[in-house]
């Protein structure tokens, strides 16, 4: 099968390819390679037979259309996105100009193809685009996302993703065009570009740099390892319900402050430190993200009962992987810039540590969480 994949040079992307070269797939990797997209992500497979890189904007319809005609796609995966909500709240207008009108783009030059195919063609093709939790908002202490929530997004990101899903929506309602939506939750694993969270933590850590945990750290997001996302993405080309969106998390929640600490716990055994005690003690708690999302929590019981998926990885083992791959490849990820703080309507600031009584308190209703602490 051939897939024109978006966004395979960044994180889920390149891991997605890892995997889809290994069970044969043919893969047209389409992406511009802006600051998070890096082909060395796909080691050998950069060269492996069955993989054509394409260095493209998805908002250029020319090039699409030559592309797609050229190289007859069976599916496609649009994955190419701006992802960070912190750059997000400096500065909106890539996230519009990428997430919106880059997806609007892709889903014209799809459609223009679709309706050309025979209906052999037409009957198997699928359009499946790559959303994220993020659009349904927040939740409190209760409560999980699930496909029939309502869209709530509060940063600039998720505003752009949840438009673009009313998009794909449009395009298989109005034309036909037999999309699937997946709104996946927070994603860990190799080859995360270290602006986000946990590959921020280890390479600060490793650099015996201050770790910022935003506010109270008492954030809630529910952690899916990156490879069984993947094998959901390829379980759902295959069995995924045109028409229909699927929601995907592991029952990994934990708030930052917890996860933070777990991650200096595995590099205190893997890395111990001879200057200072514990890397908990470089925890800083540092100014909250505006409108913070405080809990995300995303139950996948739709796609476990219809598709069959179900995660592989524990939270455990997953973390231990995720952080020996970021020791092995310090050299080539450690990116400091990308550590710095943004997202504060003032870009490129020092991370200064707050006074620790100014931290806000938890809100009564925020309190007592159940949370899943699976392997921890
Ligand atoms: N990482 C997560 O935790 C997570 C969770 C849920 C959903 N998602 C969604 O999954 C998708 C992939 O996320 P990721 O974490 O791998 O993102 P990423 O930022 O690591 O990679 C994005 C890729 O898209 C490419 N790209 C950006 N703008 C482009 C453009 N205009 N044209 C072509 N290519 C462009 C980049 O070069 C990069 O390779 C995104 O759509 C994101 O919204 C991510």
């Amino acid at each position: 099968m051939k897939i024109l994949l978006t966004g395979g040079a960044g994180f889920i992307g390149s891991n997605f390819i890892c995997s889809a070269l290994e069970k044969g797939y043919k893969i047209i990797n389409v992406d511009k390679l802006t600051y998070a997209g890096c082909l060395d992500n796909l080691g050998e497979n950069q060269s492996h037979k069955n993989h054509i890189f394409y260095k493209v904007d998805i908002c250029d319809r020319e090039k699409l259309q030559e592309i797609f005609e050229k190289h007859q796609p069976d599916a496609v995966i649009h994955m190419a996105a701006e992802s960070h909500v912190d750059r997000s709240i400096d500065c909106a207008d890539v996230f519009i100009r990428t997430n919106i009108i880059g997806t609007h783009t892709l889903l014209e030059v799809a459609l223009e193809y679709f309706t050309k195919l025979n209906n052999q063609k037409k009957n198997n093709f699928r359009f499946v685009h790559l959303s994220t939790d993020e659009v349904y908002g927040a939740l409190d202490s209760t409560g999980i996302f699930n496909e029939s929530m309502p869209y709530r997004p509060n940063s600039p990101y998720s505003a752009s993703k949840a438009s673009s899903d009313m998009l794909v929506r449009v395009y298989h309602k109005t034309y036909n065009l037999p999309t699937i939506i997946i709104n996946s939750s927070n994603n860990y694993g190799p080859r995360q570009y270290p602006e986000k969270l946990i590959p921020l933590t280890i390479l600060n850590a490793l650099e015996h740099k201050s770790i910022p945990v935003y506010g109270n750290g008492q954030q809630v997001r529910d952690w899916l390892y990156v490879d069984d996302h993947v094998q959901a993405l390829l379980a759902i080309l295959h069995k995924g319900k045109v028409g229909e969106s699927y929601c995907i998390g592991a029952d990994n929640e934990m708030t930052n402050l917890m996860l933070v600490n777990k991650i200096c716990e595995v590099i205190d055994n893997l890395r111990p430190s001879s200057e200072i005690g514990s890397y908990k003690d470089l925890i800083s708690f540092v100014q909250d993200r505006p409108s913070h999302d405080f809990r995300y929590a995303t139950d996948a019981s739709k796609l476990k009962k219809d598709i069959g998926w179900k995660p592989k990885m524990s939270f455990k083992k997953g973390l231990d992987h995720t952080i020996q791959w970021y020791l092995d490849h310090y050299d080539r990820v450690s990116f400091e810039d990308a550590r710095k703080r943004i997202g504060l309507f003032d870009s490129g600031q020092e991370i200064k540590p707050i006074d620790n009584t100014l931290i806000p308190q938890i809100p009564k209703e925020q309190q007592n969480l159940n949370l899943n602490h699976e392997g921890i």
